[in-house]
């Protein structure tokens, strides 16, 4: 959703801004716009649409400081205009200010505004926050202050950066409850502000995160960080490992494309240091596990939305399974209000690529406020999700820019199966030689994926099948089942095509109704427990007049005798086949869309991070 970069220091500002939104555009927005302080004085240049027209208005009118703040607008009140857009000015025009979240009672602070004089220039619910603290600014001659006593004025989760030309030397960020993350990046006199860390990688690796409730004062030589009730706190810096050329799209069309093609190395970097070959057992240090609280878990909750929810389901079968302890998966808007169960033997297991994601945090903290220990599986390092946990699991992805999740699938679900091996072990519930064959066929991984990736040739033949399809029914069971869920959810987010992931046994209970030649049916059929009974179904599915294309184990002679047409997979050992089946369905929705001209990474309506309710 909305993105943030502010700069302060010897560079051009505008540059560092224009390049750092470049790069936060993956997350969705429908304007944008920039505010620098030249010549003693703040210019705002803004308007709808992408970044290219912003850039284009500064080509037109200039606009050169060392200080300055930008944002990408994701529109939630008033529509995407150039009025709307950020960064919106008080009235003096001494402050301007951008702003992520939704101000809850910003009616009635309009109104009360709106009596005291103050003209609205947007339809914003953000541009009441720049007024609040001018009311204040007159008052305190302080920007730091007057933003502290805004805050306190509105409700609801906000990041705000505010800049002041009476304060030519400071940046004031804060942040409160979850609307995305706020992140400072540390430089040599100079330092750098943004929604999120891609933004401004290729400048520093030294990033300090903003915790709910806190302020930062960021001058080109220092960062400061205060809670909101003012106490100085000592900023904790985090090195970031990913390189900001794996925030390129190098060769390849498009970010989407390029992360499928680096599941190779995400699953290698997964398992490496984790998986020890010669003695058989995991380790997953960030997440602080002992034998003696292993032993004590009676049932682990998890809780994700989208993507991360259908890895979250794999998780259940792989943890019951293997560690025979029961799981429950929760989607976690809807977790977050249906007052769980918990106590302190329930772990509540967020999985979150972003680890920002609005739901997935009130979520985790509902679980804490219950007693409940928490743990996260996240991709952004320093992430809220990562922070609020007593223990994490990092995923190894790098940075994900496509909005359609796809590398943040696969290694989820390898921690997942890294973590039931780990609780089975400490839990006593898994025999050696058992353990011993689980974690050999982990070694397969990283080979079995590619081998998946060279076939990318048949999935561009079945893309010209369903090109014009409107409808697509994805069917799978057992630990596949998410994996239909997963391949439908990315047809539907980049191509538009109406897809449904549906429980195959579940066909004959309504569904089959809706099979004929204009509903292709995907059915992942592949050697494991219920391989028969998926047999079973794609007949059914072709009796009814179906057009069926089944993901197949090679070597398979019955599928080719009844399905339209089938896509290869190599055999995986089924615990882990979640992990290849998901391969060939992200490449035919990245196919179809392409084939469409669809914008692919960043498609209509969705936003990477989604930091609001
Ligand atoms: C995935 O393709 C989606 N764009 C979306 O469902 C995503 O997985 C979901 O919003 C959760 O995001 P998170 O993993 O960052 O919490």
């Amino acid at each position: 959703m909305c993105g943030i970069v502010g700069y302060i220091g010897d560079r051009d500002a505008t540059l560092v801004i224009l390049n750092g939104l470049k790069r936060l555009e993956y997350r969705g927005y429908d304007s944008a716009g920039l505010a620098i302080l030249e010549n003693s004085h703040i210019e705002i240049r803004r308007d709808a649409g992408k970044l290219s027209r912003l850039s284009l208005l500064v080509d037109e009118m200039p606009v050169h400081g060392k200080l300055g703040i930008g944002h990408t607008r994701w529109a939630t009140h008033g529509e995407p205009s150039a009025r709307n857009a950020h960064p919106h000015m008080g009235m003096t025009g001494d402050v301007v200010l951008v702003h992520n979240g939704i101000v809850e009672n910003f009616l009635e602070l309009k109104e009360e505004l709106t009596a005291e004089g103050v003209v609205f220039n947007s339809d914003t619910d953000s541009e009441v926050i720049v007024h609040l603290i001018e009311r204040h600014y007159s008052q305190e001659n302080n920007l730091v202050e007057a933003t502290r006593l805004a805050l306190s004025f509105i409700r609801g989760a906000h990041s705000v950066v505010v800049i002041s030309s009476r304060e030519p030397d400071k940046i004031v960020a804060a942040r409160i409850g979850n609307a995305g993350g706020v992140v400072i990046g540390a430089g040599q006199n100079e330092n750098f502000i943004a929604s999120d860390i891609p933004a401004i990688l290729e400048y520093t690796r030294k990033m300090v995160f903003l915790e709910s409730r806190q302020i930062a004062v960021v001058s080109s030589t220092d960062i400061k960080i205060l809670s909101l009730e003012g106490e100085v706190i000592q900023p904790h810096i985090h090195t970031i490992n990913w390189d900001a050329a794996s925030a390129e799209k190098g060769e390849y069309r498009h970010f989407m494309q390029k992360e499928i093609h680096e599941q190779v190395r995400s699953t290698t970097d997964t398992l490496a240091g984790r998986v020890d070959f010669k003695t058989g057992h995991i380790r997953l240090p960030e997440l602080n596990l002992t034998e003696e609280k292993a032993k004590n878990i009676q049932k682990i909750i998890i809780i994700a939305c989208g993507t991360a929810f259908h890895a979250g389901m794999v998780g259940k079968t792989l943890i019951e399974r293997i560690a025979r302890l029961p799981v429950e998966v929760d989607i976690a808007s809807e977790f977050r209000y249906r007052d769980p169960i918990l106590d302190e033997k329930t772990v509540v297991l967020a999985i979150s690529q972003s680890g920002e994601t609005a739901d997935t945090l009130a979520a985790m903290e509902e679980a804490r406020s219950k007693g409940a220990t928490l743990w996260s599986i996240v991709n952004v390092v320093g992430s809220q999700a990562m922070r609020l946990a007593n223990g994490y699991i990092a995923m190894q992805s790098g940075p994900e820019i496509g909005v359609a999740s796809t590398k943040a699938y696969t290694a989820p679900l390898i921690d997942l199966y890294m973590l039931a091996v780990l609780l089975g072990d400490l839990r006593g519930s898994l025999k050696p030689p058992d353990q011993r064959k689980l974690i050999g066929d982990l070694r397969l991984i990283p080979d079995l994926v590619g081998q998946c990736l060279e076939r990318e040739s048949q999935i561009e033949d079945i893309a010209g099948v369903l090109l014009n399809t409107s409808h697509c029914l994805y069917l799978g069971r057992g630990v596949n089942m998410p994996t239909a869920y997963e391949g439908a959810l990315k047809l539907k987010e980049i191509s538009y095509i109406h897809a449904e992931g549906y429980p195959a046994g579940e066909m004959k209970h309504g569904p089959i109704a809706l099979i004929d030649r204009f509903m292709p049916v995907i059915a992942i059929a592949l050697r494991d427990p219920w391989y028969e009974k998926m047999l079973s179904q794609v007949e059914q599915a072709k009796a009814r007049g179906g057009i069926v294309i089944a993901l197949a184990t090679d070597g398979d002679e019955r599928l080719p005798e009844i399905a339209d047409h089938v896509i290869w997979l190599p055999y995986t050992p089924w615990l882990l086949s979640p992990v290849t089946a998901v391969i060939p369905l992200q490449l035919l929705a990245y196919h179809i869309a392409a084939r469409r001209g669809l914008d692919v990474d960043q498609p209509r309506n969705l936003a990477k991070s989604v930091t609001v309710e």
